[in-house]
């Protein structure tokens, strides 16, 4: 059934911002070795404001910057070409859930890093009456797939994990796109798809694709295709050059005209079946035609009055966000220092716990019973909460799934979206690491994902995001792989919508949405603040909290190892860069001013008309 939205022509105004990665690259270098707080807030007196007395002199990402505001629409996304579609749909007319497609469509043009039509994604929509959804097109494991599929002889993990043609789930992007739309769009498929088309024919290259091509160079060169695209001459394209890519605009023509089947069927299918027989891989035409989105009840919790809509598994996002706040609810903690010892403390027992459960049990629900209900309840994150000390650290080996045995033993991106009627939407896609599988579909211009690594290949084991994950994620025919995409959506206690928040980051994502939501809920930031403020993570094993350079002070670092913690600064396993995620949020404002900020860590752009 379609939905009752409409949308509104109104007079615009249209206001940008976006922060080169190149320029904040330079900022993070500055900011390295230097931690140390500007001062600290007396016992007893602390405030949520106080935060800020935490935060290092030479914090590179400015919290003091204006946020984007906007009366009739915003688009936050991770790349300033994508955003701009997207606004210019909602400006055209266009809902929510236009702009999301158009804006996926553009990413996955602009931002071919993690933006795509080769991996796959979730979608939380919060209309304007209340109603919400959630769309799961997560890729799924073809039907030649099965448990020890990247095993050797010796039942170690083999290379085709990561990079090839066998690393490839079968995508669902377009899928999703396409029923997304077909649900809740109101303007032609077709206008939603031209955007992403024109940009294929020719973008001028910015910082963020400089640097984001120059960087990944090597991976690049691995698959012919692959560098006949991105490296077009043997080199990345330069700052401020033409880029084209004739082959997939010419694939997302197909799919402007004839819908899903533009992917799923004909031209396009066959070149995807043509690819993975040329280097191996195993998706058939089958596989494609038989793929579909999924409608899931999204998750729907709690946290000190606000109402929190997330996503339900396949993601592990919205039941891992509600374990953790259910357990965290129990404190206070606007009255404690940020980032102090204490908080820093109960964050890190808190994510403990609820990574334990989410390794654990979380997985596709087609193919796995799991005890959802339970682990997102207030009772189980009293329970949870009994175990934790104020005074020492528990040690990840000794916290188990909190709900029994289970019954059967980064590159990611975000767009946020809020029309001119309220409708909200969070999507968060990926192709799992930087350039997914290194794959381009020969004469079809996309890259594949390598999402299959996102299965407990080898439960017990950890993947390249270090999560150790349990049988009931173990790969099979069909099976859709536990992802960490968090899109969320937080609703005020008055019943008004106030945030839309995501990030990519593997499986940091989690922890990065819940220090936002707390960040506003907690302690009262602003977007710029939440987005800007330095971040921490921990995600049970490997048992370390991470933090950004600066995040914490010497004096907590100490505090926390005396504890019984271990505590590290972040490193990635994608590249060196030290800080964590990439988040995408907007805020809505008690005058209803919808303010954006987009995470200059990575450097996208909020905007608004
Ligand atoms: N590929 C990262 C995730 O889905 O969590």
């Amino acid at each position: 059934m379609r939905s009752t939205f409409t949308a509104h022509r109104r007079t615009s105004t249209t206001t940008t911002r976006t922060t080169g990665w190149v320029v904040m690259l330079a900022l993070a270098a500055l900011a390295l070795g230097a931690c140390g707080p500007a001062g600290s807030s007396p016992a007893g007196e602390v405030t949520p404001a106080d935060w800020r007395t935490r935060l290092p002199s030479d914090w590179p990402f400015d919290i003091d910057a204006a946020p984007v505001a906007a009366e009739n629409g915003m688009v936050v996304s991770t790349d300033a070409y994508a955003s701009a579609v997207g606004a210019d749909v909602l400006r055209d007319g266009g809902n929510a859930v236009d702009a999301a497609v158009a804006t996926s469509l553009a990413l996955a043009v602009v931002n071919p890093e993690a933006g795509n039509i080769g991996g796959g994604g979730f979608m939380v929509v919060r209309l304007a009456d209340g109603r919400t959804a959630a769309l799961d097109y997560r890729e799924r494991a073809p039907a030649a797939a099965h448990r020890d599929m990247y095993l050797d002889e010796n039942g170690e993990l083999s290379d085709g994990l990561f990079l090839g043609h066998r690393a490839s789930g079968v995508p669902g992007s377009v899928a999703g796109l396409w029923t997304a739309h077909q649900e809740h769009g109101s303007l032609p498929w077709a206008s939603l798809v031209q955007p992403a088309i024109d940009l294929a024919e020719g973008f001028e290259i910015r910082e963020r694709q400089a640097h984001s091509f120059s960087h990944s160079i090597d991976g690049l060169r691995a698959f012919e295709a692959t560098a006949a695209t991105f490296l077009p001459g043997g080199s990345p394209p330069e700052l401020g050059s033409q880029f084209s890519q004739p082959d997939l605009a010419a694939t997302l023509t197909r799919i402007r005209d004839e819908g899903r089947d533009g992917f799923y069927r004909g031209r396009t299918a066959a070149l995807i079946v043509a690819e993975m027989e040329r280097g191996g891989g195993i998706i058939t035409d089958e596989d494609l035609a038989g793929y579909d989105a999924a409608w899931r009840d999204p998750v729907v919790f709690s946290y000190r009055g606000h109402t929190v809509i997330s996503m339900a598994p396949t993601s592990s996002g919205g039941a891992t966000l509600a374990a953790m706040a259910k357990i965290l609810e129990g404190y206070d903690l606007s009255s404690l220092e940020w980032h102090g010892t204490e908080h820093t403390h109960l964050l890190a027992e808190a994510w403990k716990r609820a990574y334990a459960d989410r390794n654990a049990y979380l997985a596709d629900p087609d193919f796995v019973e799991m005890p959802l209900d339970r682990m997102i309840s207030a009772e189980y994150g009293t329970e949870r909460r009994a175990s934790i000390e104020m005074a020492r650290a528990t040690p990840s080996s000794a916290i188990g799934p909190g709900l029994g045995r289970p019954e059967r033993e980064t590159e990611t991106t975000h767009l946020s979206v809020i029309d001119a009627d309220g409708n909200a939407v969070a999507v968060t896609t990926t192709i799992n690491s930087f350039y997914g599988s290194k794959v381009t579909v020969r004469d079809a211009g996309f890259l594949l994902n390598n999402e299959m690594d996102d299965f407990a290949a080898q439960p017990g084991k950890p993947n390249q995001f270090g999560l150790v994950q349990g049988e009931n994620n173990a790969i099979e025919a069909g099976k859709r792989m536990l992802s960490a995409m968090t899109p969320t959506i937080v609703v005020r206690p008055s019943g008004e919508l106030f945030f839309v928040v995501g990030s990519p980051g593997g499986a940091t994502i989690i922890t990065n949405v819940f220090q936002n939501i707390s960040n506003v809920v907690d302690f009262e930031m602003t977007v710029v603040e939440a987005v800007n403020a330095p971040r921490l993570h921990h995600q049970h094993l490997p048992d370390r909290i991470q933090y950004e350079p600066g995040a914490l002070t010497e004096e907590t670092m100490a505090a926390l190892r005396a504890m019984g913690h271990t505590v590290d600064e972040r490193f990635s396993p994608d590249s060196a860069y030290p800080y964590i995620g990439d988040a995408q949020a907007i805020m809505v404002a008690g005058d209803r001013r919808m303010l954006g900020w987009s995470d200059p860590r990575r450097g996208g752009a909020a905007v608004g008309y």
